[in-house]
């Protein structure tokens, strides 16, 4: 962060008002990127169009009526800054942290950008996280279609591409998934008065929705409480790998961590219930499984078969009675039949659904029309396609997509303290199509009409 001091700021704006006012014939564009401009109020009412504010720290800084048409506030921190009456025409807010900010009366935030679906989707690796994964454990960029399809016998040296392609996917899918659940403050009340969560994630490879969870956490969570995980995979290298990054974040948290590491390779349907048997001394108050799931179906054993319906039901009975389950994967192809495709999603809603029907203990919050009609689908043929796109910045990639689709399940004591509605009047969006900067609904749920008021169905 560059430091500046307010004569030194008084200058560069003049310079920057000259070259606006006689429209680049004299004077400097402003490049006050990675700036600290947190104490200074020189900047209410400014002309600050087209300046480079990349990176830079205006957090709680006086903004009202400050111009920022075409400025580039990419990375800025904005949390709790003024921001009523200003104008952000055409600037560019991706991964702006705009939190906190008052922002009555702000012109030009054009839907796509709502501060709120930006925070949302779009995540940044932290710095100790980057500089572990590429300088420490020699992680590279490579993308490989079958990296979520067999990553189960994958070397030390496609496991370093892994981790520099695909753990930064799914840190930022569950660290923005987790950061939803955690903006509910009586959830983090609950933790916080148990002391304790406890986590279990199967098929945790080399540990991206595990530390996403973590780092989520410990934004969410000041008060010092125990962490106790159950990690399983059955890649043993994957294994070590995840312990070095846990390791790692071990060290900068005041969290203290019980990590028990499982490497079990599973074959059967009895593999996963011997698994939980084993685990039944423990209820978790989060169950995860990123990936892992399409990898056991794609093998296409009758035992795995009805995997996303089988998994739900051993899930639930080692899941404390405030608890989570997240089951997160690809959107490919599943399999064929005949003429008809059979893509991860709608078999994952399809076997999910019918597990709901059935079962009275935890229910869907996430898509969330299905808390209302997951039941009611399971009677129908519908081949329901939901999808979220996520985007991940690290230092080897910008904007890099990922596309997941997945479902939160919740107990009882959760769903009935969330108190949630599913309005008739509003067009749930079970997938975006996204062009340029662009944000558009591509499907919406099956029972939600068309209407003016479009949501997205996977934000709480
Ligand atoms: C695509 S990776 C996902 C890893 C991690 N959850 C993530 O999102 O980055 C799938 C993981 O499932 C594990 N896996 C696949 N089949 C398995 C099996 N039959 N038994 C145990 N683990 C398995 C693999 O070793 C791999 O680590």
């Amino acid at each position: 962060m560059r430091e500046i001091s307010d004569d030194e700021l008084r200058k560069i704006l003049e310079e920057h008002n000259r070259w606006l006012n006689t429209d680049g014939e004299e004077g400097s564009c402003a490049n006050l990127s990675y700036c600290n401009l947190s104490s200074t109020d020189l900047l209410h009412d400014a002309k600050l169009c087209e300046v480079d504010l990349h990176g830079a720290d205006l957090r709680g800084t006086d903004l009202r009526g400050t111009d920022f048409f075409r400025a580039d506030l990419q990375d800025a921190k904005l949390n709790e800054a003024d921001l009523r009456g200003a104008k952000l025409y055409g600037a560019d807010l991706h991964g702006t942290d705009l939190r906190g900010t008052d922002r009555e009366g702000v012109e030009g935030l054009a839907s796509y950008l709502q501060p709120e679906q930006l925070e949302y989707y779009r995540v940044k690796l932290p710095e100790w996280l980057d500089r572990c994964l590429f300088d420490t454990l020699g992680a590279f960029y490579w993308r490989a279609p079958e990296a979520a399809s067999k990553s189960l016998e994958f070397s030390t040296d496609k496991l370093k591409g892994y981790l520099g392609t695909y753990f930064p996917r799914s840190y930022a899918e569950s660290f923005s998934i987790f950061s939803n659940i955690f903006s509910k403050q009586f959830i983090k009340d609950r933790f916080i008065k148990k002391g304790e969560i406890s986590i279990m994630d199967l098929g945790s490879g080399t540990g991206g929705n595990l530390i996403g969870l973590l780092e989520t956490i410990d934004n969410n969570i000041d008060e010092q409480i125990d962490i106790k995980i159950v990690s399983i995979d059955g890649n043993e290298d994957a294994l070590c790998f995840q312990e070095e990054i846990l390791n790692t974040f071990r060290k900068r948290t005041d969290k203290k961590i019980i990590f028990k590491k499982e490497q079990r390779v599973i074959e059967k349907h009895s593999d996963i219930v011997n698994i939980a048997n084993k685990l039944d001394e423990e209820k978790f108050d989060i169950i995860i499984t990123f990936k892992c799931l399409s990898e056991l179906a794609i093998y296409n054993l009758p035992e795995f078969r009805k995997i996303y319906s089988i998994f739900p039901e051993i899930a639930s009975g080692i899941m404390s009675e405030f608890s989570f389950l997240i089951i997160l994967d690809v959107t490919t192809l599943l399999k064929e039949i005949g003429n008809i495709k059979y893509f991860v999603p709608t078999v994952l809603n399809k076997q999910i659904n019918s597990f709901e029907s059935k079962n009275n203990f935890l229910k869907t919050i996430i898509p969330k029309p299905c808390f209302a009609y997951a039941s009611k689908c399971d009677l129908t043929n519908n081949l329901c396609f939901t999808q979220q796109q996520f985007k991940v910045n690290h230092s080897r990639k910008a904007n890099d997509i990922s596309k997941v689709t997945y479902r939160v399940l919740v107990t009882e004591k959760v769903y009935k303290s969330l108190n949630l509605r599913v309005d008739n009047n509003v067009t749930y969006i079970t997938k975006w199509k996204f062009d340029g900067r662009d944000k558009q609904s591509d499907y919406r749920c099956f029972y939600s009409k068309e209407t003016d008021k479009e949501e997205d169905s996977f934000k709480l």
